[in-house]
């Protein structure tokens, strides 16, 4: 009998019996690949027919301790994962080919193992010598870690049987091999078994497991998304090849708050941590220029401040340009039709480019007010004060809603020696912060504000 085939969207993970180029969950084109079936089983009863063994039960209040976590000495690391790593957990640590994530995982190994874990760092990419040139360039040679380089499976899972290792590294899970699995290493099949025998083997043991998954370009871990779910943390390494920041984010995390961040600098030794990234993201900044504003945000649980730049320039073309960098172009839309409508400041026939510095990327919609008025002084070429933060929600009708954690952000903002912040009327700040509030009530007032019209 023929095998039914089965087909994957790379993207979203829906199944589906047919391959057709657009995927019918999400949407997303040329994603849907065939994959082979797990595994087709021994004659399929239902599960009921045949006895299994009882589980027990526990109830809500039952006392447990929280999770013993481990430190690792690096606090930008140690804070993503909520306070240090969890045994018996696993995690998955995506990001661009090259953007650094064996350097990131290399130095963890070897702190989690300086701290007195027994780590196993696996490479199916790079050969021992290479790994341990990087190390010593890195000043670790002498962590005890242990190397393999190897991407059967079988063979890894039979040594971590034996060697019961606290910490183990697997990079990347796109190299792993499960012979079960009658595809090539990368493809759906291939990283969706490996991962699961991983995260099993974690959970069976006791060990943590640190998966390393490249991303494609789109954003998406190259193979499935599945690995997603599989996992209790997801982290995912960003930046601009051209930029040494990175930033560390958890958009998935059982053991901890998600939206953490941690900022690392990408030097000649390694990533080095950035306690104070406010001040890093900020100190490229030039004389104040049209363009520019200062946003005072909040990642995670912690304020950041950033730099949006933006430039406006007449339009040579009969479709004009909008380009964003590190934030949303829906967004951005969105902040022009209501400048336009509500304002009457229109920007047809012009080009409007806009930028975060230092590669960050912003999703928060605090930022909108930041945005416009960005856009703002770009367009009327006035420059903002170089003392003044911005930060508040627009709505479609031009009103300014108030946003989270205002005081946090005064406070931020006031430390790196702001004295001004525009920010929506109905802020609650407990006032103590030092910094003179301009509260404005909609976008018009805001630009009556600046620019001293209505
Ligand atoms: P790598 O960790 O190999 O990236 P990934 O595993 O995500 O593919 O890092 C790749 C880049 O980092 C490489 O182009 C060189 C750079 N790098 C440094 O700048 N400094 C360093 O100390 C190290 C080890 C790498
Ligand atoms: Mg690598």
């Amino acid at each position: 009998m023929a095998k039914p085939m089965t087909f994957t969207c790379t993207a979203c993970g829906a199944a589906a019996n047919k391959w057709s180029g657009r995927c019918e969950a999400c949407g997303d084109w040329n994603t849907i690949v065939e994959e082979a079936p797990l595994s087709a089983g021994p004659a399929r009863k239902s599960l009921g027919a045949q006895r299994g063994t009882a589980i027990r039960l526990s109830d809500l209040a039952t006392e447990e301790a929280p999770p013993p976590r481990t430190g690792s000495g690096i606090a930008e690391l140690d804070r993503v994962l909520g306070g240090g790593l969890v045994p018996a957990s696993a995690i998955l640590v995506g990001g661009d080919p090259g953007i650094g994530k064996s350097t990131l995982l290399l130095q963890a190994a070897a702190s989690f193992a300086r701290k007195g874990l027994k780590s196993l760092y696996i490479s199916g990419e790079e050969a021992s010598a290479q790994i341990r040139m990087r190390a010593q360039r890195l000043g670790l040679a002498d962590a005890p870690v242990k190397l393999a380089t190897e991407t059967n499976l079988r063979n890894i899972l039979t040594t971590l049987e034996s060697e019961a290792p606290d910490l183990v590294i697997i990079d990347s899970i796109q190299t792993m091999w499960a012979d079960n699995v009658e595809s090539a290493p990368g493809s759906v099949s291939q990283v969706r078994a490996s991962a699961h025998e991983l995260t099993t083997f974690a959970k069976r043991k006791g060990t943590s497991v640190v998966l390393v998954g490249h991303v494609t370009k789109d954003g998406q871990i190259a193979g499935p998304r599945v690995v997603e779910h599989m996992v209790d943390t997801v982290l995912y390494f960003e930046g601009e090849r051209g930029h040494q920041f990175r930033i560390l984010r958890a958009v998935k995390n059982r053991f901890g708050p998600a939206d953490e961040i941690g900022v690392f600098e990408m030097t000649g030794n390694g990533l080095a941590e950035v306690l104070n990234p406010s001040a890093l993201f900020l100190s490229e900044r030039d004389a104040p220029a049209p363009g520019s504003v200062v946003f005072a945000g909040i990642e995670g649980t912690r304020p950041l401040l950033v730099e949006f730049q933006a430039l406006v320039a007449a339009s040579p073309h009969s479709q004009p340009r909008r380009t964003v960098v590190g934030w949303d172009g829906g967004r951005l839309a969105m902040i022009l039709a209501v400048l336009e409508s509500r304002c009457g400041i229109p920007f047809t026939g012009l080009d409007v480019y806009l930028n975060v510095a230092g590669g960050m990327k912003i999703t928060e919609p605090a930022a909108d007010l930041a945005v416009a008025t960005a856009l703002l002084s770009a367009r009327e070429d006035a420059a903002i004060p170089a003392d003044t933060v911005v930060f508040g929600e627009i709505s479609l009708s031009g009103a300014l809603r108030p946003v989270g954690q205002t005081e946090n952000r005064l406070k931020e903002a006031g430390k790196l020696g702001f004295t001004t912040a525009i920010a929506p009327a109905r802020s609650k700040t407990g006032g103590g912060a030092g910094l003179a509030l301009k509260p404005m009530g909609d976008l018009a007032q805001v630009v009556g504000e600046i620019f001293g019209a209505g």
